[in-house]
């Protein structure tokens, strides 16, 4: 029997928190999830969805506040799907993501007594992200530009976000005033019609390089030339602009044709002494203050002379293989996307660095082929999407037995899975550095230092 209904209020202790900075809570044993109070609270909750093995509450009243609670800086946070744990301080979100990892640790990988470091944060929290994409659209008969609301696609008007780069918030109030004055057809999601629908703008920190891209369901944009006017006037440090043309009925935002209304089709910008082209449809890391510090870590850990081959798998556009390559003999990258790797090539081209090599293709195909080939790495980086390692992988990874694994990951509960397995043939834990990548949300990233100790 299911102990709570529909629309009744109850009062609960919030005992734990989820993965995604949700609040839980029992009724009778019965767990109640719950947005946005913090462990250790006391709450007034409505019932607002009923399952079988859980129930979904809205909070109505704190009636015991954590002492990590503040008033969240951002006016839109309630709504905005952006952000989850603003609602915490700065230290209490660092101190929950170290929690999260430990837990998972623990609790998936079943593994004791592995050293989790604290978080790395920032000194500012703010300002952080290179990267914004503000979806366009018209709600009420008024032209709105922000983020998308939680679980939603409304979109929640936004003036400032405190987590983006200044400049972006500029450049989309200059676009979205031209919108407006010159009357631009505005895209409608349900229809597939009309012509704007996305703005996204990237920064490049170091250089202070700015791209405006406008994505349109369409080829031309009327009026171009006095937008080009414009954002060039009224920032100069705006180096290239482009249409990106997203003509289907889908949710993904950029299309795969660009047309440069001004500048050049990328910017550029510098981690550590790398130099990185950016194009609109190219992957970048959005915090290039904390990756510079993730990849420093990842370096570290890898414990290079200068005497190993590497391999980084799961590379992307090669940015951690540059940074192995700096005190590796050779280094090998494998990704799967086509793109990326041709990015990836040009970045070593671009920086003059000779000893990387980059393979495209499945990890699980290409792996097991260069161990049949006798290709054997001293130290391994793995850096894999949410779904952690391909089994095939780190069964390879196991028959070849590399000195090292260097696992940077984004999802702590498949890294502890990968752990594990790793652990029960052969591979000791030594440590976790969960790095904040995207503070005020609940993401943590981690690397994981992890050595061979199979014969020892
Ligand atoms: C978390 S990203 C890592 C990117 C990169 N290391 C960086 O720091 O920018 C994971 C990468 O794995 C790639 N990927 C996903 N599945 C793959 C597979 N089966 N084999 C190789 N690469 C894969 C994705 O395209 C993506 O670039």
């Amino acid at each position: 029997m299911v102990p709570v209904k529909k629309n009744e209020v109850y009062k609960i202790e919030i005992s734990g928190m989820t993965h995604e900075g949700q609040g839980v809570g029992r009724i009778d044993n019965f767990t109640v999830f719950v947005d946005g109070p913090i462990k250790g609270e006391e709450v007034e909750i409505k019932i607002i969805e009923v399952k079988k093995n859980y129930a979904v509450g809205k909070l109505v009243k704190i009636l015991k506040a954590s002492p990590d609670r503040v008033e969240p800086l951002c006016k839109v946070y309630n709504r905005c799907g952006g952000c989850s744990l603003q609602h915490m301080s700065y230290d209490a979100t660092l101190k929950f993501k170290t929690d999260l990892v430990t837990e998972n640790i623990r609790r998936i990988g079943g593994l004791q007594g592995v050293v989790v470091h604290d978080t790395i944060g920032m000194d500012n929290p703010f300002n952080y992200r290179n990267k914004a994409q503000f979806p366009v659209g018209i709600q009420r008969g008024e032209l709105v530009v922000g983020f998308y609301a939680k679980r939603s696609h409304d979109i929640v008007n936004s003036h400032m976000c405190l987590i983006q780069h200044s400049d972006c918030d500029k450049a989309k109030l200059i676009v979205k005033r031209f919108l407006e004055e010159n009357k631009i057809s505005i895209y409608d999601e349900t229809t597939g019609k009309g012509l704007v629908r996305h703005i996204m703008t990237r920064v490049g920190f170091k250089t202070g390089e700015m791209m405006v891209v406008l994505v349109i369901n369409g080829n031309t944009l009327p009026k171009q030339d006095l937008l080009v006017k414009r954002l060039t006037a009224e920032m100069p440090q705006i180096k290239s602009i482009v249409l990106n043309i997203n003509t289907a009925n889908t949710n993904v935002i950029l299309g795969s044709k660009n047309i440069v209304l001004f500048g050049e089709e990328n910017i550029t910008d510098y981690i550590g002494n790398f130099k990185f082209k950016i194009s609109p449809l190219s992957f970048y890391q959005v915090n290039p203050v904390q990756t510079e510090l993730l990849y420093n870590k990842a370096l570290e850990y890898a414990g290079l002379t200068g005497e190993e081959t590497v391999f980084d798998l799961y590379c992307g556009i090669g940015t951690i293989s540059l940074f192995l390559s700096q005190k590796a003999k050779k280094v090998y990258g494998v990704e799967v996307v086509e793109d990326a790797i041709r990015d990836a090539q040009e970045n070593a081209k671009l920086n003059g660095v000779d000893n990387v090599e980059f393979i495209v293709g499945e990890a699980e195909k290409i792996i097991p082929d260069m161990y049949d080939k006798g290709i054997r790495a001293d130290v391994v980086v793995v850096d894999p999407p949410r779904k952690g390692c391909d089994g095939v992988v780190l069964d390879t990874l196991v028959n070849m037995s590399p000195e090292r694994i260097v696992y940077v990951s984004c999802n702590p509960a498949t890294l502890a899975r990968d752990m594990a397995f790793l652990s029960e043939r052969g591979y000791e834990v030594l440590e976790v550095q969960p790095v904040d990548m995207f503070p005020w949300s609940s993401h943590v990233e981690c690397v994981t230092l992890m050595t061979n100790v199979k014969n020892k």
